[in-house]
């Protein structure tokens, strides 16, 4: 089976791979295989926003599409960024800037409570369609630690942990992060799939 990955960020597409690479019978691609244009992230939810993408970017290519849309909801910030994470700090996404933005808004804030959350939206070429989600709930440090990982996992460490998400290698945040734990559910449908029509 030949599965596309719905998205351009590099950090999300190193991490999928290494997330898929045990399942038999999968052959992935991703936009540097098969260019596809940008899609707008317009929904008001991130199951809205990842179903767009799975579903633009599959009629655009005819192929099967896996794409998730994620973010940070900061307990004390009543859940912003949410579905704004990537923009957060405005126009072109920056992550270091998105991280200067948060610290500064939380600043004398002692509920640094947090979650990273996700929604994956699968959407195979014949037109089913499956959603899965996941969730990693942690704290927001004072300042940035870690060079690891993407996005604000120099800010975040998880219950449980001493160390930011951008300190650990990619193999330890991918045994607890939101994103693993939404992929086990979708592997389990895509080893059905396989199973049934390899
Ligand atoms: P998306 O591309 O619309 O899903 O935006 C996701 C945004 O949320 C990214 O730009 C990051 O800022 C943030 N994000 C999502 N997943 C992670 C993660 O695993 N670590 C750090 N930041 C993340």
């Amino acid at each position: 089976m030949i599965l596309l990955l719905g998205t351009r960020n590099a950090g999300k597409i190193r991490e999928l791979k290494e997330l898929l690479a045990d399942v038999h019978g999968l052959e992935l691609l991703s936009v540097s295989d098969v260019p596809f244009s940008e899609v707008e992230e317009d929904g008001e939810t991130f199951r809205d926003n990842a179903l767009l993408k799975a579903r633009a970017i599959s009629a655009q290519t005819g192929l099967s599409v896996l794409a998730d849309d994620a973010g940070l909801e900061v307990a004390a910030l009543g859940g912003q960024p949410g579905v704004r994470s990537a923009r957060y700090s405005g126009e072109p996404v920056n992550y270091a800037r998105n991280n200067t933005f948060l610290l500064e808004r939380m600043k004398g804030i002692t509920d640094r409570r947090a979650r990273f959350v996700i929604v994956i939206a699968l959407r195979l070429a014949d037109g089913r369609e499956y959603v899965r989600d996941g969730a990693l709930t942690g704290r927001i440090t004072e300042v940035p630690v870690g060079f690891g990982g993407f996005g604000y996992d120099p800010l975040f460490i998880p219950d449980g942990y001493s160390r930011t998400l951008a300190e650990m290698p990619m193999e330890e945040k991918n045994r607890i992060s939101h994103r693993r734990q939404a992929i086990e559910k979708v592997k389990g449908v895509l080893t059905e799939i396989v199973s049934q029509d390899p």
